[in-house]
Order: structure tokens, then C-alpha cells, then sequence
């Protein structure tokens, strides 16, 4: 029995459900119930309750479906993939700087770990960022944490003062304004549309710094039909496969997240077949962290 089959099958017997994040192999994209961004995943991971979900992602991205699904046995069918600049900010050092700044308001990206997001007020995504920032009152003090370009680029757009965690994802933070000029020449009718994780130099060169859903809803929505993605290239799938009469080029040099590519068909079917590996967290620690969670889920 061939592969698909096989994970066919498990997923009906065990009632699971397979999330998938746009940045993940087009194959494994494929086997997904449901392929979405950061944010549509743990709004989907919050309604669906299955009893089991298999997580085609990054470990934040499985530990906040479990954290708003305890109910549920969460699985990681990689479990070395991580997502560097989550590590970037350690809740030693987080809560170092909460107590040396009791009045600030700290806002972590939901691209942090479990014992980070129990720590902050609240969480934002690369979808909500404004939104988020928008509802704390002007004159707070505001830590914004772990991605210094997310929070600059949303600063900026806000005109909001914030003090910036020095993180930053290597993947994206590689994009050089060179590069996004380069191809701006060899297609002059393309749309850019880079992620707010770049660099602000290269965010100011593009047409939208959108999240993963977004880009996907503003090619939907767009009259034009070339585009330039600067983001993780695995988007390029679900583009392609929603627009086939459009035109998709990736940025290159290519962006690629190697975590992500982690998730293989082989490694989705293990998980289903062994349960393996687990998300298991303190009771506490998800109580905690789903606080800040909720608050963002809430506005
Ligand atoms: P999105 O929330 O836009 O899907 O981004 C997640 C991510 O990890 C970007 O690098
Ligand atoms: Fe983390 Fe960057 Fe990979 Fe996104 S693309 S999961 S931020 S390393």
C-alpha cells in the first residue's frame, strides 16, 4: 500500500486531523485537512477539538495548538523542528526583564516558545501585529518580543515607540535589499509582496509586507497577475495551486526554512502510526500561556 494510503487510513481509524503551515513540503501540504498561516492554524487547532491532531510544522506551532486544544494529543512528526528565532528570546531572560520593568506590557509573536508565551500580556502574529499593538493604550511601555524586524515594521507603520527583543529569523532576516532590486528589474510587472519578519529596508521596496494568509488573500483579490513572494518558498504550492493563471517567481537566492522541510510524508506516518512525539506540557505552564493567547484570539 502506497504512502498516502497508508496515512489515509490512520488519520480516518484514529480520527485525526492534519494541520499543515504553508511553508511545509508541497506533498505533505497535500495530505492536509487544513494548510493555512500561523494564526489560522491556531484558530483551527482551537476549533476543531479532534482527539488527535497531527502538527505538519514548526514546535511553537504545535505547542500553542496543544495549549488551546489540552484535550487533544498534539503530535510533532519531526521533533527537531524548531524554529531558531523562538530560541532567541529564553524565559530567564524574559522574566529578567519583566522584573526590571514592571510596567511594561509584553508582547511576544507567537513565534516563542510555551514558557515565553507564560510570561507575556499577549501574543500577536504576523497577521494581527497592528491590530494588537493598536489595542494597548498609547502611552504603555511596550516590550515586543522575539522578532526586532516584526517590530520595527509594525513601529513604523503605527508610528508607536517600542523597545525591540534583538531577535530575528534567519530566513527571512538573509532577504538584502539587493536582492529584491535585482528581480524587481527582471520583472517590472510583478507585485512584490514580502513577510514583515524581513528587514525594513527590504519591506520598504516591496508592495505589501504581509503574513503567509495574507499574501495568499491579496493574490485572490488582485488584478494582477505576476508576482514576486519574499517569503519561505513551500508558499509557492498553495499560490500556484489557488491561481493557475498566474505567474509566481520566488526571491532568490530561495528562502528556505530548513525546520519546516523537517515534516516528511515518511515522518507524518510514523507519527500516526507510534504517536510520536507527543507535545506534553505542565498543566500550568499551559494555563499560563494560554492567557496571552485568548487576549489575542479575543480581539
Ligand atoms: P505566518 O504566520 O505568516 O504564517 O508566518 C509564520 C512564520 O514562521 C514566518 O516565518
Ligand atoms: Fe522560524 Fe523563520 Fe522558519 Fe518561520 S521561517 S519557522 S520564523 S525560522
Amino acid at each position: 500500500m502506497d504512502i498516502i494510503t497508508r496515512i489515509k487510513e490512520l488519520k480516518a481509524s484514529n480520527n485525526a486531523v492534519i494541520l499543515a503551515h504553508n511553508y511545509v513540503t508541497p506533498d505533505v501540504q497535500d495530505i492536509a485537512d487544513f494548510v493555512g498561516d500561523s494564526l489560522a492554524l491556531s484558530i483551527k487547532a482551537k476549533e476543531i477539538q479532534a482527539p488527535l491532531i497531527v502538527f505538519c510544522g514548526v514546535r511553537f506551532m504545535a505547542e500553542t495548538a496543544k495549549i488551546l486544544s489540552p484535550n487533544s494529543e498534539v503530535l510533532l512528526p519531526a521533533p527537531d523542528a524548531g524554529c531558531p528565532m523562538a530560541d532567541m528570546a529564553t524565559p530567564e531572560e524574559v522574566a529578567k526583564y519583566r522584573q526590571a520593568h514592571p510596567n511594561a506590557v509584553l508582547v511576544a509573536y507567537v513565534n516563542s516558545t510555551a514558557a515565553v508565551k507564560a510570561l507575556v500580556d499577549i501574543c500577536c502574529t504576523s497577521a494581527n501585529a497592528d491590530k494588537v499593538l493598536k489595542s494597548l493604550p498609547p502611552e504603555k511601555e511596550v516590550l515586543f518580543l522575539p522578532d526586532r524586524n516584526l517590530g520595527t515594521n509594525t513601529a513604523k507603520k503605527l508610528s508607536r515607540e517600542m523597545t525591540l527583543w534583538p531577535g530575528f529569523c534567519p530566513v527571512h532576516n538573509r532577504i538584502q535589499p539587493e536582492d529584491v532590486m535585482r528581480i524587481r528589474k527582471q520583472y517590472p510587472k510583478a507585485k512584490l509582496l514580502v513577510h514583515p519578519e524581513c528587514q525594513q529596508e527590504v519591506v520598504a521596496l516591496a508592495d505589501a509586507a504581509l503574513s503567509t494568509g495574507g499574501m495568499i488573500s491579496y493574490v485572490a483579490k488582485s488584478d494582477c497577475d505576476e508576482f514576486i513572494i519574499g517569503t519561505e518558498h513551500g508558499i509557492l504550492h498553495q499560490l500556484r495551486k489557488a491561481n493557475p493563471t498566474k505567474t509566481f517567481h520566488p526571491l532568490e537566492p530561495l528562502t528556505t526554512c530548513t525546520d519546516m522541510k523537517k515534516i516528511t510524508l515518511e515522518k507524518v506516518l510514523n507519527a500516526l502510526e507510534k504517536h510520536e512525539e507527543k507535545i506534553e506540557l505542565p498543566v500550568e505552564l499551559m494555563d499560563k500561556a494560554r492567557k496571552p493567547i485568548e487576549r489575542m484570539l479575543a480581539l
